[in-house]
């Protein structure tokens, strides 16, 4: 994929990752020589504790617990302290009747947590989503990529098309970026003005999904017959694949016995998909068709797939992030905002007034604060995989046996967050990564199901979209501090990640 940033530029495999060099590794067990990453473990075996209890009130008391009693962080947290180990077995939701088998080896820390990356060790076939499978008629009846794992045919040429969706109108990102961001800072700088707050994440919706349309396809959704009905009709869709494994505020009870019980039936959203079908095949037309048809796949399977990829994929995960960034940042305070402004005017004026890719890699700290953001809460925090083969998996003190067929589940903010790794771990450092010795923690950053520091190829599971993630997040700093000397916010929950609302926009005063 031709790189929209310099930093992620490494293509060194994922071998080189540190954690994988010297003890903190993954072995296999039954061919020592075909070790793919390093040494054979030294420390001791242990066996892997397990939580499992009763086979059906087990995972329904676990769900309840993980969603309503006591939360997915302090679920997960209270029995690592349970068992003395960041390795054990537990249930996950949805569980039964929709997942036959809750039970996972859950991985909970930085060492054991990256063998997830390791597709030598590791399968990736429909575990996107974990322990069940949303309907495939949610899709068109195809496997997106996110389902397809790397040894299976279409893996290769669906991720160079998607490569190539991201790739061949870059010059357009920038522009298009600038002028809908600039747009939605706009009136979200006048209803503070008359109302006194901003709602960001509503307004983020909607712009982050005119800027993918226009960016990437060239295309203004409100010209079309879908108008600006994009936004619901995708969150809509996204409840149907992942309500199993989501909260929406409901009474816990009713909401675990419907939405974490029953799937909502497809045909429910079907028109509405089928819009937004027809919406894609008609902005695809012309160069994305044409490179799906060299890479030999045929036109529906590429449709089905550039729309998840960016409805999915793009659009849901830039409804996450930038609300985080927004957070991170508004609760940051004044200081930290005014280096921001100062980097940031500095680095454009540098170049001549202009938003550059050159002036946006000058500015370290903005940089580092978006790696922050990424560590901190990384936006999309659960990871599934199935055992290939045996081998043996490494906490901070043990090791432990993985059987070949065994589900493996990351925790991610657990690794990103562990404090045998990062220092002050829990808290916001917005300078974390500024500077050539503290560019190697990026190394620990794995929103991406990857490393920072790697790059996504046709042969790994890592984010197609890794380099284009980074950028539009800088891009939402530097849009803001272009215009603002500082801001505050009100953050609130939502189904996935945060509501944020704006509640004053001081207007750039240097
Ligand atoms: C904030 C935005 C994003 C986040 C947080 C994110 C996160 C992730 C994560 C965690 C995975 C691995 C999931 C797993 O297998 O367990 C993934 C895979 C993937 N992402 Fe992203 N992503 C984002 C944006 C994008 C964009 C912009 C695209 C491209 C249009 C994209 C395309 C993909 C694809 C195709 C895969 C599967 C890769 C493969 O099968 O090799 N993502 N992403």
């Amino acid at each position: 994929m031709a790189s929209f940033l310099s930093v992620s530029s490494s293509s060194s495999p994922y071998h080189n990752h540190p954690l994988l060099r010297g003890k903190l590794t993954a072995t296999l067990t039954n061919n020592p020589t075909t070790t793919t990453t390093s040494p054979p473990t030294t420390l001791p075996i242990r066996k892997i504790p397990s939580d499992l209890s009763l086979p059906l009130l087990g995972p329904l008391r676990d769900r309840f617990a993980y969603f309503y009693t006591q939360g997915r962080g302090e679920y997960l947290r209270s029995r690592i302290n349970r068992h003395r180990s960041t390795v054990l077995r537990l249930n996950v939701p949805p569980g039964p009747p929709i997942a036959r088998d809750p039970a996972v080896i859950a991985l909970l820390d930085a060492v054991s947590f990256p063998v997830l990356f390791d597709a030598d060790l590791i399968e990736k076939k429909n575990l996107f989503t974990g322990t069940f499978m949303p309907s495939l008629h949610l899709t068109g009846g195809y496997r997106t990529l996110s389902y397809i794992d790397t040894t299976e045919p279409e893996h290769a040429p669906l991720k160079k098309l998607l490569f190539f969706l991201l790739s061949h109108r870059r010059t357009h990102v920038v522009p298009e970026f600038r002028s809908t961001f600039g747009n939605l800072f706009d009136s979200l700088e006048s209803d503070v003005a008359s109302a006194g707050t901003a709602d960001f994440s509503e307004g983020n919706d909607q712009a982050a999904f005119n800027f993918l349309i226009r960016s990437l396809f060239g295309k203004d959704p409100a010209e079309s017959e879908l108008g600006t009905d994009g936004p619901n009709i995708v969150k809509k869709w996204v409840l149907f694949q992942l309500g199993p494994i989501l909260t929406l505020g409901l009474p816990s009870l009713l909401e675990d016995l419907t939405l974490h019980s029953i799937r909502l039936p497809s045909f429910l959203i079907k028109k509405d998909y089928d819009r937004l079908v027809k919406f894609f095949l008609d902005s695809s037309a012309g160069s994305i068709l044409d490179e799906a048809y060299r890479l030999g796949l045929s036109k529906e399977e590429a449709v089905h797939n550039i729309l998840f990829s960016t409805c999915f994929n793009a659009y849901g995960g830039m409804t996450i992030l930038f609300p985080n960034v927004l957070k991170w940042v508004g609760r940051a305070g004044s200081r930290v905002q005014a280096e921001l402004a100062e980097e940031i005017r500095a680095a454009v004026k540098a170049e001549g007034g202009e938003v550059t890719m050159k002036a946006m890699e000058s500015m370290p700290l903005m940089k580092s604060v978006i790696y922050e953001c990424l560590r901190i809460e990384p936006p999309v925090s659960l990871q599934y995989g199935r055992a290939r083969k045996d081998f043996i998996v490494n906490s901070h003190e043990a090791a432990f046996e993985i059987r070949a067929g065994e589900l493996l589940f990351g925790y991610q903010p657990f690794a990103t967050k562990d404090p045998r790794v990062f220092d002050r771990a829990e808290e916001f450092v917005a300078d974390r990564f500024v500077g050539e010795e503290k560019e190697k923690l990026l190394s620990h950053v794995l929103w991406s199901n990857g490393p920072e520091n790697v790059s996504p190829t046709v042969g790994d599971k890592q984010c197609a979209g890794k380099d284009f993630v980074v950028l539009v997040a800088r891009m939402l700093l530097v849009e803001l501090f272009l215009r603002y000397d500082s801001f505050d916010v009100e953050v609130g929950a939502s189904a996935l990640g945060s509501s944020v609302k704006l509640t004053s926009l001081k207007p750039a005063s240097f």
